[in-house]
């Protein structure tokens, strides 16, 4: 059984810290969540982003972003989104600054996690391209027996009723599709949409989380309408399985009561 957390669209900025009060900037939600995933029982193996890691893509954003997580006990898993910025990105973590997509691939005992990079500079909705598409065919080879999970910031095109803006293109969907019906996933894990959102797509789970920036109020249908609100989706691999437990992490409800624990061991 693997345990992680999964974190999204953390927009980490100056500029949005100013628009918001004391605890409740990406930057401080951030280290909310590093510390909570500390006192998580049992206790995630790894943390992964599935991209926007900052909103402008800006040096000092990725700079910070690098410092809490270098800071914290868990390996980190990243995947780019729309709005990073690849080559200063890769100047922060890896001192090598260039703009081709970001794509690789981590081991974890018998789970494979291969990152997509669905970014296209310019574009809010996320592409594949023909590079990564090779790189993924092997990834996911047939005689390699590790359980396999994709991340990319993105989720797959699933009907004309989305905003095209909030997918993959069609052309990588289809694409994407095809060569996962001759491969098995595990689910594929994504943000960009700030909803927390469960699609079942051709019998593959896929994870949205809203993230740590804000969410979407679905109730108002005249205008997008942003509101406050962070969670993390701890993900539980039993074999091949994922289950994703949304927590909330702001705002948080106030207390109603706390139950035993030896209570409800006996409860039948
Ligand atoms: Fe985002």
């Amino acid at each position: 059984m693997v345990n992680f957390l999964h974190i999204s669209d953390l927009h980490i900025s100056k500029s949005l810290n100013e628009t918001r009060v004391g605890k409740n900037t990406t930057r401080e939600l951030l280290k909310t969540v590093i510390e909570l995933a500390h006192t998580l029982k049992p206790e995630p193996s790894f943390l992964v982003f599935s991209g926007d890691l900052t909103d402008k893509g800006d040096i000092e954003s990725y700079e910070y972003f690098y410092s809490v997580i270098s800071n914290s006990k868990f390996p980190s898993i990243l995947a780019l989104g729309n709005h990073d910025d690849r080559s200063n990105f890769r100047k922060v973590f890896f001192d090598s600054p260039s703009d081709k997509p970001y794509f690789c691939t981590l081991e974890h005992e018998n789970l494979k996690i291969i990152v997509l990079d669905s970014s296209l500079p310019g574009k809010v909705s996320g592409s594949i391209c023909d590079e990564q598409f090779r790189f993924l065919e092997e990834a996911l080879s047939n005689n390699d027996k590790h359980n396999k999970l994709l991340v990319m910031h993105h989720p797959p095109w699933l009907g004309s009723d989305s905003y095209s803006w909030t997918t993959l293109d069609q052309k990588s969907s289809f694409a994407l599709s095809k060569l996962l019906e001759e491969h098995s996933v595990s689910g594929i894990l994504c943000g960009h949409i700030h909803l927390n959102q469960f699609t079942n797509w051709n019998t593959i789970p896929i994870v949205a989380s809203s993230g740590l920036h804000s969410t979407i109020d679905k109730f108002e249908n005249d205008k997008l309408r942003l509101l406050e609100g962070a969670s993390v989706n701890f993900c539980r691999l039993r074999g091949a399985q994922l289950s994703a437990t949304c927590l909330q992490i702001y705002p948080i409800g106030s207390e109603i009561r706390r139950i035993n624990k030896k209570f409800l061991l006996s409860m039948k």
